[in-house]
């Protein structure tokens, strides 16, 4: 090959492979020292991150939240706080039991994440579109998931499995109900679904609720439209969040709080730290927070979306967990999966990391340091020569404690799990073709059901209440 005076790299175009020819002309061997190639393959190889063990399908966008109405009664954070306050965010919506590439119409629940980039550092929203979760006590949650998935054996979801598992009668109620299957991501709901907490400094603090409301309204996809869908168009929800802020038809969302006293903790008619429960509304009514809009797509889905690591552990000042078990076990869970998945310096990518200065020597070094690494500052604390002051704010509200002895905790099922489920039956009896809806979205997948499981899965709805365990029996025969 004559030489190229231009050229800097070992092979002149991303299209050529070095090779010595054969004899016969054609065809020839391609050699070690053939950088490109070997970079191209070896990159080529290495270029998928795991998926999301859950939640691995999603559209996702950047946008703005901004605060509607003041909330310094309740919180110092400052994102809350002072009308007219705008915070940039990163959210990302999936389905859950689905991988990387399945269709977007199935009956599943909705991931809601969203990451603010405050002031104060990162915030984050893990939130679904149902408001309540199928378990309270968070060892069951990779079985839960697994029963949703695909069998060990045949590789396929299992209708066998889903019932086998299954509890969790409200969210099952929620699931199968018009809510199941949106027709737009732009028209979903999110829950907080667990009990946090807004304080102060001083020490004050009330238990709330997250509600964002769609401001385009909640709609759903009729279940044969969605199936059609699901084969037709498998990118459906993706496309057409991607197409309307294309286009500048940017979706906005209301965010409310119930808040709850913790002096009224003990005379509320649910337990507050069980995701299973929804608050009544009528006592704890909606109060309104701010608005969010999504105004811009991803430049690139990977680097903004699929390397996102969004974390309920995630919390700026003014905002904390409560004692909801659920909660606790995913403030572990969230930081681990992404370490497992993005690396152990994911927060250092531009999409994950805090905007106001990070000062935490004793996290540093692992693969892919790019922050600077505190240069020569001490690893260890409590240092001479850099003294570092320190915020005493509680991220846990004072008022609350603990103490007794480490016992195991494993629920049962008892008739306090029925009442909001029958009572929303009665709200789904009370919609238009409410009933024969939601039979119709149960009926297909109980009939598949071995006879033993779908007797025990009727057992349970007929708790519910006698009239829709008789329909489902009657709809399954
Ligand atoms: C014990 C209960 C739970 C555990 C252990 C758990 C764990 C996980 C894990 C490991 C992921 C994947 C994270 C990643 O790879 O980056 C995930 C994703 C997600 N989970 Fe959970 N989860 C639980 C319950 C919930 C609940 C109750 C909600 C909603 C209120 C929720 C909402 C989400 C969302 C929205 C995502 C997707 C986050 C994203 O877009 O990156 N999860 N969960």
């Amino acid at each position: 090959m004559a030489p190229n005076k231009r050229r800097r790299q070992p092979v002149p175009d991303p299209t050529t492979a070095l090779r010595i020819p054969s004899s016969y002309g054609t065809g020839g061997l391609v050699v070690l020292s053939d950088t490109q190639l070997i970079e191209t393959l070896a990159h080529f190889a290495r270029e998928r991150i795991p998926e999301r063990s859950v939640h691995a399908k999603a559209a996702g966008a950047w946008g703005e939240f901004e605060v509607t109405h003041d909330n310094s009664d309740l919180t110092d954070a400052k994102f809350l706080n002072g009308v007219g306050t705008k915070t940039k965010v990163l959210c990302r919506i999936s389905t859950v039991a689905g991988e990387k590439g399945a269709s977007d119409t199935v009956r599943d629940v909705r991931g809601w994440a969203t990451k603010f980039f405050t002031e104060e550092g990162n915030q984050d929203f893990v939130f679904n579109d149902l408001p309540v979760f199928f378990i309270r006590d968070p060892i069951k949650f990779p079985s839960m998931n697994r029963s949703h998935k695909r069998h060990p054996r045949t590789n396929v979801p299992d209708d066998n499995m889903f019932w086998d598992f299954h509890e969790g009668i409200h969210a099952l109620m929620q699931l199968f109900g018009q809510r199941g299957i949106p027709a737009s991501l732009r028209n979903i709901a999110g829950y907080g679904v667990h009990t946090y907490t807004l304080g102060k400094e001083d020490g004050t603090f009330k238990y709330i609720k997250w509600h964002w409301k769609p401001d385009a309204g909640i709609e759903t996809l009729p279940a044969d439209v969605a199936v059609r869908l699901a084969g037709e168009d498998p990118d459906y929800h993706i496309k057409d969040l991607f197409n309307s802020i294309e286009k500048g038809n940017y979706p906005s969302w209301t965010l409310n709080i119930q808040v709850m006293s913790p002096y009224d903790v003990s005379e509320a008619p649910i337990d507050i730290f069980d995701p299973t429960f929804t608050w009544p509304h009528a006592k704890y009514p909606l109060r309104q927070v701010g608005r969010l809009t999504l105004n811009k797509n991803p430049d690139n889905y990977f680097q903004d979306i699929e390397q996102a690591a969004f974390s309920p552990s995630n919390m700026v000042p003014g905002v904390g967990p409560s004692a909801d078990m659920v909660l606790q076990a995913r403030m572990f869970s969230y930081p681990d999966a992404a370490r497992y998945r993005v690396g152990p310096n994911y927060q250092q990518l531009p999409n994950n990391r805090p905007i106001n200065p990070v000062y935490s020597p004793y996290q540093r070094d692992g693969p892919a340091t790019i922050n600077g690494n505190y240069g020569a500052d001490p690893d260890y604390v409590r240092s001479e020569f850099r003294k570092i002051s320190y915020t005493h704010y509680h991220q846990t509200a004072n008022p609350e404690q603990w103490s007794g002895q480490v016992a195991a905790y494993s629920y049962q099922v008892t008739d306090k799990d029925f009442e909001q489920p029958r009572a929303l039956w009665e709200i789904i009896k009370g919609e238009k073709g409410g009933q024969q809806f939601f039979l119709d979205n149960i009926g297909p997948s109980l009939k598949n059901t071995e006879p033993k499981l779908r007797e025990r899965a009727i057992a349970m709805f007929t708790r519910v209440s006698e009239d829709l365990g008789k329909l489902l029996t009657d709809a399954t025969k």
